[in-house]
């Protein structure tokens, strides 16, 4: 069984609605468990066992939450080999900085010795990025891109683990 963990922070609810959105895409492929976990509540046995791991956060100043950068710079699970994805959550579309703050949380990841995927534009409409983006509460294409994520990740997960 291949096991993914979401790891989210979220204040007012858009974030979190991705992170669901994210895992119900995840479990579009068969032998795939997922769950999601606010950044307060890690299950650090479930995290240390995942395969791939998806952070999510609100764009906070053009950046990633402080708390989600709290979580990378002191989570103490290993990490490294761990696939991993992400999604942002910002208030402004066209420019409030959500693609920058995945670019930082990407960096974290690196730097902890991840595998980042996301599929990119190579998987068709909807496309991909550098991870999945809303504005406010994810909605119709803001929406299709979670559920794809998730099933980009999910896929690899299982091509590169199962
Ligand atoms: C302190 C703070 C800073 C924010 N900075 C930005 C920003 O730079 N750009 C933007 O588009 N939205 C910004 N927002 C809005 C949030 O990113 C947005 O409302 C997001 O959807 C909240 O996610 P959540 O519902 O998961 O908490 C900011 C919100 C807060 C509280």
């Amino acid at each position: 069984m291949i096991r993914i963990a979401i790891v989210y922070h979220s204040e007012t609810g858009n974030t979190r609605r991705m992170a669901e959105l994210v895992r119900e895409g995840c479990l579009r492929i068969e032998g795939v468990e997922a769950r999601t976990m606010p950044v307060e509540e890690i299950d650090r046995e479930y995290l240390a066992g995942a395969h791939a791991l998806l952070l999510g956060c609100p764009t906070y100043e053009g950046s990633p939450s402080w708390q989600m950068k709290r979580f990378l710079d002191t989570v103490e699970v290993d990490l490294a080999g761990k696939l991993g994805g992400v999604f942002v959550s910002q208030n402004w579309p066209g420019g409030g900085g959500a693609d920058f703050a995945e670019v930082v949380l990407i960096a974290g990841m690196l730097v902890r010795g991840m595998l980042i995927y996301s599929g990119g534009i190579t998987k068709g409409y909807p496309y991909l990025h550098f991870g999945a983006v809303s504005s406010r509460s994810p909605e119709g294409l803001y929406a299709e891109r979670c559920v794809k994520l998730g099933e980009n990740i999910s896929s690899k997960a299982k091509e590169l683990f199962g």
